[in-house]
């Protein structure tokens, strides 16, 4: 079992039942120095995601982990949630106590801008898993924190595979497009888990036998979280599971091997309300447009899940 850390990251999220075992894998791997868990309203509002966050943390019993609380409402635009998915706590499928861990008072956007200023440059990545105004803030307020990222990695866009919450746009990019438009024209080295790998990444009955054999409060709480949240996916695309889209950020960061993509210029539709928050996506290269990120697209979903599965048995 591998005690050595590779990477030193800050998760910046909005849970979400996916988000929910996203945070689960990367608690329970030493590999990965949590330096914070930044909330974002993205799902639910802040106060629940906020609140969220320390749940799964105590929950895992990591009541040390550093939470901050962040934006409140994208950029410019209204805040859009997703209750008709992940129910209106944010975490249906499970009743958990209210947190007794602190929230830390700092701003989350301070937070990213001194850890990323006081860090060795190049040393931590981003680990995103919701909209992506904290990090858009953090840029804006502090411009020169974009080279000291190590790396970005987030889930959010789509091409092959459309849209979710539009015909056209993924979730976490349409709620926040105008800070999704910064982070990808940042120049911070970008790889993107998006609809089109996490579509093939499906919660089916086999894959789930796992996690309701594991022992509670662990076992119970994620097999709960993952069979309220494939619901809505299983009946709006027909398929044995829904996809399990955040965990793919981490899961990456421990074993990249289980995913490939092409390095391709994204770039984000701001100005079309039809639309709005799309990924343009140039993953043939028919443009001669900057290559800012890696755009994956195949998975192996199999050892994908065996990870996801052997990370929170271990809590
Ligand atoms: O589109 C899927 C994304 O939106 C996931 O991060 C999910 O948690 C929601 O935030
Ligand atoms: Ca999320």
């Amino acid at each position: 079992m591998s005690k050595t850390v590779t990477h030193d990251i800050i998760i910046d999220t909005d849970p979400g039942q996916d988000d929910a075992i996203a945070l689960l894998m990367a608690l329970a791997s030493p590999e990965l120095n949590i330096l914070g868990i930044t909330a974002v309203a993205g799902n639910v509002p802040l106060e629940l995601t906020q609140k969220n966050v320390r749940k799964i943390c105590e929950l895992a019993k990591k009541p040390e982990t550093k939470v901050f609380a962040g934006a409140d409402a994208p950029m410019k635009r209204q805040l859009v949630t997703a209750e008709h998915v992940h129910g209106a706590t944010g975490l249906n499928g499970v009743e958990l106590p209210d947190p007794e861990m602190p929230l830390q008072s700092q701003h989350a956007v301070d937070f990213i801008v001194e850890m990323l200023l006081s860090q060795p440059a190049g040393s931590v990545t981003l680990c995103t898993l919701g909209p992506l105004t904290n990090i858009a803030l953090a840029l804006e307020k502090a411009p020169q924190i974009a080279p000291r990222v190590k790396e970005l990695v987030m889930m959010g866009g789509g091409l092959f595979e459309g849209g979710n919450i539009t015909p056209s746009a993924e979730f976490n990019i349409y709620v926040d497009a105008d800070a999704a438009k910064i982070v990808f024209d940042s120049g911070i080295p970008i790889v993107v888990m998006p609809l089109d790998v996490t579509h093939k990444a499906l919660t089916t009955a086999k894959r789930l036998e796992g996690f309701g054999k594991l022992e509670a409060p662990i076992g119970p709480a994620s097999i709960g979280w993952l069979e309220y949240f494939e619901r809505f996916d299983e009946e709006k695309y027909g398929t044995d599971g829904g996809p399990l889209h955040d965990p793919n950020v981490i899961a990456y960061l421990l074993k990249p091997e289980l995913y490939s993509g092409r390095h391709i210029n994204v770039d984000i539709e701001l100005n079309s309300e039809l639309t709005f928050g799309m990924t343009v996506a140039d993953y043939w290269h028919v443009t001669d447009k900057p290559k800012n990120a890696v755009w994956m697209t195949k998975v192996d979903a199999d050892g994908f899940f065996d990870l996801v599965l052997e990370r929170v048995a271990r809590l």
